[in-house]
């Protein structure tokens, strides 16, 4: 099974500007540096990376998950230590709180827009709270696209995904801890309406046993995706639509999204 998002890579349009929010601000360990590439490490289990192209930017969406009864620290020491502004619904309010849980939304130096959540059925203990923003894992990747109905039948065909939250311009297509939000194009990323338009990104997801990285390679081959195989690195690249996906072997517990209560994870 596709157990967690692994790796996040993003372009940028300066390693300065992304090292002085993401480790700076954020407190986040950085593991590689050199002059156009940037690697954090926001967790045990998940490392971004920042890229410097000379390229146009569309700003990415995620979200990192934290634990429920930290929720009101984090959001202080975001504002505080951290220095980060929070951004407003359209009524002014900066925390939403929803049915199973509550979130607050803030951008980079870039633009990307990104999001602290928390979700009170997440049973605590289980992972490791990492840093100073106490993050759990990586949740959420948005992938805007034209057709969210051929883009979640893709990733369930080829992940063996399942889909929450469905409509025709939004779904939730989710493996392990990991959710993929798919809007349209055309829907924008609340809270500030944000145009979705498609980033230039990596998304590397964690995978549980060889098994399931063999059944990954008969689906795409099924559908006539190409794919570069890496046997000696556990790896398989390929592309859907304009994204880049490459799936590794890791030794992130298979349990872990049951132990956690995931809905979509029994
Ligand atoms: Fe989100």
């Amino acid at each position: 099974m596709i157990t967690h998002f692994s790796h996040l890579q993003l372009n940028t349009v300066s390693v300065q500007g992304v090292k002085q929010f993401y480790h700076g601000q954020l407190r986040f360990p950085i593991v590689y540096e050199s002059d156009n590439e940037i690697r954090f490490q926001p967790t045990e289990y998940f490392t971004l990376s920042f890229k410097e192209t000379a390229e146009s930017l569309a700003p990415a969406h995620f979200a990192f998950e934290v634990p429920y009864s930290e929720f009101e620290n984090i959001v202080n020491w975001l504002q505080s230590a951290g220095g980060v502004t929070l951004l407003k619904w359209p009524d002014g309010r900066i925390v939403d709180d929803f049915e199973t849980g509550m979130n607050v939304y803030f951008r980079d130096g870039d633009g990307n827009l990104l999001e602290i959540i928390t979700h009170h059925y997440i049973n605590e203990g289980i992972l490791t709270p990492f840093g100073e923003l106490k993050i759990l894992y990586l949740r959420e990747i948005g992938f805007p696209v034209d057709s969210v109905i051929d883009f979640r039948k893709l990733l369930v065909d080829i992940f063996n995904f399942k889909l929450d939250k469905i409509s025709d311009t939004f779904t939730f297509a989710i493996g392990g801890t990991s959710h993929a939000v798919i809007p349209s194009k055309k829907r924008k990323w609340i809270p500030i309406a944000m145009t979705a338009l498609p980033p230039t990104m990596k998304v590397v997801f964690g995978v549980s046993s060889s098994d399931f990285m063999e059944k990954v390679k008969t689906n795409l081959s099924t559908k006539s995706i190409h794919f570069d195989e890496f046997k000696e690195h556990g790896r398989l690249n390929f592309r859907i639509n304009e994204y880049d996906f490459n799936l590794r072997l890791t030794n992130f517990p298979e349990e872990i999204p049951m132990l956690l209560n995931l809905p979509y994870s029994r």
